[in-house]
């Protein structure tokens, strides 16, 4: 694992941009697995600045993403569609029938998953794969459990999840209780990895995920087992990183 912990949320957001942005300039028909949440905002914005100045071009890019809500609507203002449209797909050149999220309203959950599945291992696997963390260590929404899920699969989310994602809802009770979300495979499958984090709620998750056990419990910590990671914190998130002495870049 290459490690770079950056000052703030702004420089994380910066050299993760550049890490995407490099694989795009090596393989313009890169496929890119896609992240949402608060965590890799920023760099969707560093990568819209630099296509609107002509340094970037999505045109042959293509891209999966990790998860979305059940029973929320593309169109819903939390879905994981409408934060991809929002923050990157809408402002770049990408085609729109190369991009993937997960259907949250399909009515034949187990059948959209086995296709979700069979599309990556059709493009060969994702070349970049691109992870927050949850508090509770989940990699896409893989929450901690008694085992490892394969396959893309509809998971119940954690409380502390909810809780955490409540943020974005009027209520609560308004988050979903459930999922689609690739599993393991697929995000194991993947060429590269970038693992980003930021906010000192982030720490534990990050110093379990690359110094821990490797367990289910905390599902980032399979990871270790990747041969292609780089993880990319701030200073809060990486905190106990350096108090354990793992080496870090730079
Ligand atoms: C989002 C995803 C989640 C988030 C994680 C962190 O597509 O798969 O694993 O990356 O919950 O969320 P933020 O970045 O909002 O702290």
């Amino acid at each position: 694992m290459r490690i770079f912990i950056e000052k703030d949320y702004d420089a994380m957001s910066r050299r993760m941009a550049q890490i995407i942005a490099a694989e795009i300039t090596h393989n313009p028909a890169c496929v890119l697995g896609l992240a949402t949440g608060s965590t890799p905002e920023g760099a969707y914005k560093y990568l819209v600045d630099w296509h609107k100045q002509g340094c970037l071009s999505f045109q042959d890019v293509l891209s999966v993403n990790l998860d979305e809500y059940v029973g929320l609507a593309p169109t819903h203002d939390q879905s994981y569609r409408y934060f991809m449209q929002s923050n990157l797909f809408d402002h770049v050149d990408i085609v729109p029938e190369n991009t993937r999220v997960p259907d949250g309203l399909t009515k034949d959950p187990a059948a959209f998953c086995a296709e979700y599945d069979a599309y990556i291992r059709s493009l060969g696997y994702v070349d970049l794969q691109l992870l927050g963390i949850g508090r509770n260590g989940h990699i896409g929404f893989n929450e901690p459990g008694d085992c490892f899920v394969k396959e893309t699969h509809v998971v119940d989310l954690a409380e502390s999840t909810i809780d955490a994602n409540a943020r974005f809802f009027a209520t609560r009770d308004d988050v979903p209780k459930q999922a689609i979300s690739m599993g393991i495979g697929a995000i194991m499958g993947a060429k590269k990895v970038l693992l980003a984090a930021s906010g000192a709620e982030k720490a534990d998750a990050i110093l379990g995920s690359i110094c821990g056990a490797i367990t289910p419990h905390c599902p980032g910590s399979i990871l270790q087992l990747h041969p292609n990671v780089a993880v990319v914190v701030d200073e809060v998130a990486g905190s106990k990183l350096k108090a354990a002495g793992v080496s870090v870049c730079g």
